[in-house]
């Protein structure tokens, strides 16, 4: 067996070839770029053309997590260079087995990638990222990638399927919970902070992954909010209000992208060249690879583009590099090479993009990069990381009302009742894509409220209900064993064990909502209310007349017309992660006042999805007054339960008028728009404070305000500060018919203030 330390064949290949290297193509290239394509050239020139198909392809080691990666083919696969990555395999040891076969047992001892979905967290759980989005704070995200890439490499891991960065306006959608909500440029943010939490100042660092943007594109696009379902949307859209967090991760640097399961313009993303090379190589200057989607390779014969060796050259073509589990490359491309339906370079190309993003991770010079049993220990699922998770969550939760400062809760005295099936519960603490989170490790709401109050508040606890009654639904549910369970006792006994708890109690304190596997992949619901079995245990709960706060757990918004009707407070709290139990307890005892803005809008009922703050004006817009022939319902508002950017705080904020530098200005010249926002309550606060901008005149329909800025204020009880923004031409722009993005004179209205519903305005005149 040759070891790849005592051989070193590739170093040898590298020095020889940079010898030959022709002047122009180092002057041309950075350094760095200029050994990366010598030492490729020189590896690739020793390759057969089935060891670079090898490299393109990319397999899913269920069994490997349990051990066995030697066996089922696997080991077989990679000796023979016919796999390039594995994932869904951590752990030094069934890493480092994996990777002594590839650079051991190989003909090039080309080494492996290794991937798995680290999506919030990977030992130590965050918020769900939907939750994550709702903190408004880039640098709590982006440490909180951090701290995933630093414990994922700990387990051998070295690229990550992370950030999703999907735009959704449709609730009904499960990986809503996944992404950062509605808006693109907040998005755009959020993507680039993750993408340099998860691959640091360098991707050599032994802390650092790979980043995977996905899903390539406009995957929340998806019609009727149904997974997987078709999408179909104008350029003009995608530009505008799909793309731009996209663009915003390849910005950064991004080295990877997953391209999506649906069509984009009637295409499969993963066999549209439009999509794969013309927009995001050519227009955008990604350097990176794209991997397919689970199969999505395969998948382009269901949407009816051919059988797996026409979908595979077509994907190929199309500038897919890396196909997941499906096997169409393995398996066709070398037939479709000799008939002349592929070239050798479209394969050479996709295989260098392969080796390129080894090379960027210091694997060639490092295969067992970061696979070290002491770091294994030390640095994953540390306190340390706990805390941090903990802050992240803290910050995620969005206030949705608080009737007469019912919250926070007092220390002592009293009697609280801890009631509902998500109260005295771990698992459905963590919430959707926890691959390698342990459940049992989180913190439960009873427990975080105990470490809290101590034996200063009398707790009672009853289940109170089900996560659903409904056994098919549960069925649905537990696509993993022992997700959902059914309690022995009758629904009615359930809800009158709560009603005797609350009886005893001065308040009630409801922990309901959205079990873990509610939302996430393959988790669209068509009613988006609290279940049924839970709504009837606060209906209950509600006729007893005490108050009732309402800890809410969800993946998505939830319709909550009758939970904001009949409860004191409604605390959301996403899936909060590791952690909790302790920052629920923090936030509902005041221990942190709350600041978490809602970064999708929550409707009234699921007729109004998709509802969005950035719509269009319509030629008819309702405004109040007469309804007939307006753009409206005949049975309900247009507005939303909860705007874009809504969330409240013990405290409460006061808003001046906003202040303009100027309010005439010409081409490059820069404005900056004030207010003084003052801190009225009892309670120090942090307040979100968000700049909009609409554009009422234009050579096309604009959305009627789009979010541009926004500054995270700490304000002391009773004090003042002024912020200010620095608006320039470039927060002007848009796509307009042409698909040039440029802006046009005329009037803008610039609004500040708490949420998209609640600004104070100014106008300017701008010319170019
Ligand atoms: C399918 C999901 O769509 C994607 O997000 C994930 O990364 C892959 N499966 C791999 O697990």
């Amino acid at each position: 067996m040759i070891s790849f330390f005592t051989n070193k064949p590739l170093f040898k290949i590298a020095a020889a070839a940079m010898l030959v290297l022709p002047l122009g193509n180092a002057v041309a290239q950075t350094q760095p770029d200029a050994k990366m394509n010598v030492f490729v050239s020189g590896l690739m020139k020793k390759m057969t053309i089935d060891e670079k198909i090898g490299q393109l392809n990319l397999v899913t080691s269920g069994m490997a997590i349990t051990g066995s990666v030697t066996n089922n083919g696997v080991d077989n696969g990679i000796a023979k260079g016919q796999i390039g990555g594995i994932f869904g395999l951590y752990g030094v040891e069934n890493v480092r087995k994996a990777q002594d076969l590839a650079v051991k047992n190989s003909r090039l001892h080309i080494p492996l990638i290794f991937g798995l979905d680290v999506i919030h967290g990977h030992r130590t759980i965050f918020p769900i990222p939907l939750g994550m989005s709702a903190t408004w704070d880039l640098d709590i995200i982006q440490r909180s990638a951090h701290i995933a890439a630093k414990e994922a490499t700990a387990e051998g891991l070295n690229w990550v399927f992370s950030p999703m960065v999907d735009i959704a306006r449709d609730a009904r959608w499960g990986r809503i919970s996944e992404g950062s909500g509605e808006d693109p440029w907040l998005g755009g943010k959020i993507a680039g902070a993750m993408v340099k939490g998860y691959q640091g100042t360098s991707l050599k660092n032994a802390d650092a992954v790979m980043a995977c943007v996905k899903h390539f594109a406009l995957y929340g696009g998806a019609e009727a909010g149904r997974e997987y379902n078709t999408v179909d949307m104008s350029r003009l859209q995608m530009y505008q209000d799909y793309l731009p967090p996209y663009r915003a991760a390849v910005d950064v640097g991004a080295g990877s992208i997953m391209s999506s399961f649906n069509t984009v313009d009637g295409i499969p993303s993963t066999g549209n060249k439009w999509l794969l090379t013309d927009l995001l190589r050519k227009q955008w200057g990604f350097k990176g690879f794209v991997v397919s989607d689970y199969t999505s390779l395969s998948e382009m014969s269901n949407h009816g583009l051919g059988d797996l060796p026409q979908v595979s050259a077509l994907a190929l073509k199309a500038g897919l590099d890396m196909d997941m589990v499906a096997e169409g490359f393995l398996n066709t491309l070398k037939k479709s090479l000799q008939q002349g339906k592929v070239t050798q370079a479209e394969i050479d190309l996709a295989c260098r993009r392969v080796l390129e993003a080894k090379y960027k991770l210091g694997l060639f010079d490092n295969p067992y990069k970061s696979l070290n049993a002491e770091n294994e220990k030390k640095d994953v699922f540390t306190e340390e990381n706990r805390k941090a998770a903990r802050l992240a969550a803290e910050h995620s939760f969005v206030l949705l009302k608080n009737a007469n400062q019912i919250l926070p809760l007092k220390k002592s005295g009293g009697t609280i009742a801890v009631v509902g099936p998500l109260a005295d519960n771990k698992r459905d603490m963590l919430g959707t894509w926890v691959i390698a989170g342990e459940w049992q490790k989180s913190v439960s709401v009873l427990e975080g409220i105990k470490h809290v109050v101590g034996d200063n508040v009398k707790l009672v606890y009853a289940k109170g209900a089900n996560i659903t009654d409904d056994t098919e639904f549960m069925k649905r549910l537990n696509f993993g064993p022992g997700m959902v369970s059914l309690d022995s006792r009758s629904p009615d006994d359930m809800i009158e064990e709560a009603v005797k708890a609350a009886k005893k109690a001065d308040i009630v304190v409801a922990v309901v909502g959205e079990s873990q596997s509610m939302s996430g992949e393959s988790s669209s619901r068509s009613d988006i209310d609290v279940p049924e079995s839970q709504k009837n245990m606060l209906k209950a709960l509600a006729k007893l007349g005490k108050p009732m706060v309402i800890v809410l757990f969800n993946g998505r918004p939830l319709t909550l017309t009758w939970e904001n009707e009949n409860a004191a407070a409604i605390l959301d709290v996403w899936a909060p992660g590791t952690e909790a139990g302790n920052a629920i307890a923090e936030v509902l005892f005041g221990n942190y006042n709350p600041s978490g803005k809602l970064t999708t809008t929550f409707p009234r009922t699921v007729g109004q999805i998709p509802i969005y703050y950035n719509h269009k004006n319509t030629g008819r817009p309702y405004n109040d007054g007469p309804t007939k022939f307006k753009s409206n319902y005949l049975d309900i508002s247009n507005d939303p339960l909860f705007p874009f950017g809504y969330g409240l705080s013990y405290t409460s904020f006061g808003y001046s008028d906003v202040k303009l530098s100027k309010t005439n200005l010409k081409g490059a010249e820069t404005l900056t728009a004030t207010v003084t926002v003052t801190n009225k309550g009892a309670y120090a606060g942090e307040e979100v404070v968000q700049l909009y901008i609409s554009d009422p005149v234009a050579s096309i329909s604009r959305s009627v305000k789009e979010l541009k800025d926004f500054k995270k204020l700490n304000l002391q009880a009773g004090e003042a500060k002024e912020v200010s923004f620095t608006i320039t031409p470039e927060q002007l722009k848009f796509y307009n018919s042409q698909l040039k993005y440029d802006w046009e004179p005329g009037e803008f209205i610039i609004q500040i203030g708490t949420n998209s519903a609640d600004t104070r305005s100014a106008k300017v005149q701008w010319k170019k």
